[in-house]
């Protein structure tokens, strides 16, 4: 593939800067959970998580996620943050919705769906300070339908419509027509997600409980007064695959995606990111890195087959893949101007089954990449998985066939479902 800047992502926001960090970090689990807004409850809507596998229904500001991650879905194996976004659906014209899945970022290899996430200096060359242990932050507003262009917040939530090379070029996709709303025309490249966090801190509140008061936007390239630590530009992508869609859309051409909590106007988009980095590590990396391929020679990395191996079971014994009646959780299509509100009482699932992500020691030093797969052992013979448990995917070594009436339907490589 050719390697032109109009092709990459944020080649226009990175021209100016100083420091720069690009990395693959691959899905971990699909799930209704939120540890930031829905502490200890399921989450009204489903969101795809990436990082460390610490994540949990609710996470102590006090946990030090290098120290209880066994493993994380980033390239940097020293980053066991957390960032979560909602999730793509397709609906048809018939009613049924399917999960859009997810392809990996440009010239990063073959990453399992998840995110691109960049670490960025922004342009005044101001130095930039590593987010604190207890960091957590979010962007955007699950219950918002109408774009309101005097907010910073929401003019940093957009999309790009990507051409058939997965490129930004052609008319409907060149930089510069993205859009804050889903795009309405069929993208056949598939549509990029591009969320922008706030980086200019308080200094003071790691996490205010509306987990968005401690940071602010820059205000003409520097931080306001109240804002005066300049921390890491944090911006991540999501590649959605909506081409298979293509030739489904409704007659009346509408366009046919919705977000998980029942947006089908893409201005409801949110990202929540609890920092989790080892030690100096980022803060190293800001002060010495600046390469758009992934490339930080301070850092530890590990490969792409490493953090598809990272993964944890989705705990909600739920249907949220294949064609489904309704969205997981209770989210009926809200399509605004008025702001969304809360349903409740749909029946959906409001517990999760154990266990807790097993605390474990963080690697030491660069994981060994093992061409080898493990040896799989084979289950009990005749042992059947039960409905929506899991019953297949790359080094999964539990019953491939499911309890009656269920069958094992493939969800993608590393995970399948009796549903
Ligand atoms: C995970 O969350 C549960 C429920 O809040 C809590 O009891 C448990 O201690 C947490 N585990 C970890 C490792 O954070
Ligand atoms: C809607 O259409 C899809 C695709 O053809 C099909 O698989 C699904 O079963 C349909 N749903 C209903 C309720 O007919």
């Amino acid at each position: 593939m050719q390697l032109k800047p109009a092709l990459l992502g944020v080649a226009l926001a990175a021209s100016g800067a100083h420091a720069l960090l690009r990395f693959a970090c691959s899905q971990l689990v699909l799930e209704r959970f939120d540890p930031l807004l829905n502490p200890g409850q399921v989450s009204p809507h489903l969101h795809q998580i990436v990082g460390g596998n610490a994540f949990n229904i609710s996470m102590d500001l006090q946990n030090d996620l290098p120290s209880i991650s066994s493993c994380t879905t980033c390239t940097f194996s020293e980053d066991f943050s957390n960032y979560w976004t909602a999730v793509l659906y397709f609906q048809h014209q018939n009613g049924s919705f399917k999960r859009v899945p997810q392809l990996p970022g440009q010239l990063l290899g073959n990453a399992n769906g998840g995110m691109t996430v960049y670490y960025l200096q922004p342009g005044n060359g101001q130095k930039v300070t590593a987010f604190k242990k207890g960091f957590r932050m979010i962007v955007g507003n699950a219950m918002v339908r109408s774009f309101d262009g005097s907010n910073p917040e929401a003019t940093s939530l957009n999309f790009r419509c990507l051409d058939a090379n997965g490129g930004n070029g052609g008319v409907t996709g060149a930089p510069g027509t993205d859009s804050n709303s889903l795009p309405t025309q069929k993208c056949l490249g598939g549509i990029r997600s591009q969320i922008i966090f706030p980086s200019c801190w308080n200094g003071v509140d790691l996490d205010p409980p509306d987990h968005k008061s401690h940071v602010k936007y820059p205000v003409n390239g520097g931080c306001p007064s109240t804002h005066p630590v300049q921390v890491p530009q944090l911006f991540i992508e999501t590649v959605w695959d909506t081409t298979q869609f293509n030739n489904m859309w409704p007659s009346n051409g509408q366009q046919p995606f919705v977000y998980s909590m029942g947006d089908p106007v893409g201005v409801g988009q949110h990202a929540d990111y609890v920092f989790g980095w080892k030690g100096d590590s980022l803060q190293r990396a800001m002060d010495q890195c600046n390469d758009f391929g992934g490339a930080c020679p301070t850092l530890q990395t590990q490969s792409i087959d490493a953090i598809n191996r990272c993964t944890q079971p989705s705990r909600v014994q739920e249907a949220y893949d294949g064609w489904l009646p309704s969205l997981p959780g209770c989210n009926p299509i809200q399509a605004g101007p008025a702001k969304a509100t809360m349903v409740t009482g749909c029946g959906a699932p409001t517990t999760w089954t154990g266990p807790d992500p097993t605390p474990g020691p963080a690697p030491t030093g660069n994981p060994v990449p093992t061409s080898q797969p493990p040896t799989p052992t084979n289950p009990a013979p005749g042992a059947q998985q039960t409905h929506y448990g899991q019953c297949g995917g790359k080094d999964f070594k539990g019953p491939t066939a499911c309890q009656s009436p269920y069958t094992c339907k493939f969800s993608n490589d590393y995970y399948s479902q009796c549903l």
